[in-house]
């Protein structure tokens, strides 16, 4: 009998490249879906097929070969995770659907590997835990696909609570779910606009900047051992190691110290009923990734500077890792339409290219989604 599993995809409102020096991070899940569906076979074959691609990837049970460089690459990775903890599910066909624009910076990766992972889970009968499985899905990431991502894609993919953002403390891995309607956001929508230049985690530009980010954050920890990561770095701290780093990295670190203090006060502002101070918290944050963090580009930035200029937008920035992909936007809820129009339309007149924009909605993660239970039983 075939089983059909879904994860969504995610866009982070506020903490960016925060996520692999122990900082923090406020994602919502948003959506957008891929669907794994799951069906035994009756040889001792895995095989993984793609609804975007004609090429279907078989291999027999015992095989443990290494990526193939493709899409099929993260649905593997986590199998091959699973077979590191002692699952061997028994032969399946695996078969990806889905919507998640590809290399938008919303996730499709993490909605890919979490989707895969819910579905060879039920299929085998194993349980974990949200956090086991969110750091699963993450190596599967890091170490088949070999790219360089934090943990926030996985773990607000699974995680994530309808109608919440997701405050994640990536060191201890605790969280908390933050009603985005309840109190400060109320009246708010979050809108994605993709400036539809691609970006992806696995080449380029996240790799260098998580490099010379890592070089300032050892120069900090050599000068004070209490410190366990760049997350528990104050501002005094770090501009005390300026000299002894390389420019880049101080900006960096800057950019990541700066950063994590503007998820705190944006949660403050979100529990006070303040979407101007939350709108206002997403523009710095622009101006840092764009600025210290140097990965942004000129189309991301044209969407910024223009959205905040339309009536109803309290704020704007660029979300994900960089380089392209998609901006978040805060805008009163009765603006929200006329918002995207105005923005498509310039983006339009500058670029000639449309900027496909989403008015979204939070929703449940994949475990909620799927029904399945937050602790390994
Ligand atoms: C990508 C990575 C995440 C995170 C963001 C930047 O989405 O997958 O782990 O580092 O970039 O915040």
């Amino acid at each position: 009998m075939q089983r059909s599993f879904s994860a969504p995809a995610r866009v982070n409102l506020l903490g960016e490249h925060t996520d692999y020096t122990g900082g923090l991070v406020l994602p919502m899940a948003i959506p957008f879906k891929t669907v794994a569906a799951i069906s035994p076979r009756d040889d001792e074959q895995y095989s993984f097929a793609s609804a975007s691609y004609t090429s279907v990837r078989e291999f027999a049970r015992s095989d443990r070969s290494e990526g193939r460089g493709d899409w099929s690459d993260y649905s593997v990775g986590v199998l091959r995770e699973l077979q590191k903890l002692g699952t061997e599910p028994r032969s399946f066909a695996l078969m990806l659907d889905g919507n998640v624009p590809l290399g938008a910076g919303l996730s499709s990766s993490a909605s890919v590997e979490v989707a895969s992972g819910v579905a060879m889970l039920a299929y085998s009968d194993r349980k974990l835990s949200m956090k086991e499985f969110a750091l699963l899905c993450q190596r599967a990431e890091n170490s088949y696909v070999h790219s360089p991502c934090g943990i926030m894609d996985q773990f607000v993919i699974t995680a994530a609570k309808k109608d919440h953002a997701l405050l994640i403390d990536t060191r201890a891995l605790t969280y908390q779910h933050i009603p985005l309607q309840e109190g400060g956001l109320h009246g708010t929508r979050v809108i994605v606009c993709n400036s539809m230049v691609k970006h992806s985690v696995a080449t380029g530009g996240y790799g260098d900047r998580r490099r010379e980010l890592e070089v300032g954050q050892a120069v900090l920890l050599q000068r004070y051992p209490q410190l366990r990561d760049l997350g528990d770095a104050n501002l005094q701290q770090l501009q005390s190691c300026e000299a002894d780093m390389p420019p880049e990295s101080f900006l960096r670190c800057r950019h990541v110290v700066t950063e994590n203090q503007r998820v705190r006060d944006a949660v403050i502002a979100m529990r006070a009923g303040d979407a101007k101070a939350f709108g206002a918290l997403m523009v710095q944050a622009h101006a840092s990734m764009s600025g210290d963090f140097a990965s942004s580009c000129e189309e991301i930035d044209f969407l910024v500077e223009t959205a905040v200029t339309l009536p109803g937008c309290f704020g704007a920035r660029i979300t994900g890792g960089g380089f392209g992909g998609c901006t978040v936007n805060l805008v009163r809820e009765d603006a929200a339409q006329q918002f995207v129009e105005r923005l498509q339309e310039q983006y339009l007149e500058r670029f000639h290219v449309k900027a496909e924009s989403y008015i979204c909605d939070a929703v449940d993660g994949a475990f909620r989604a799927n029904g399945l239970s937050e602790e390994a039983e």
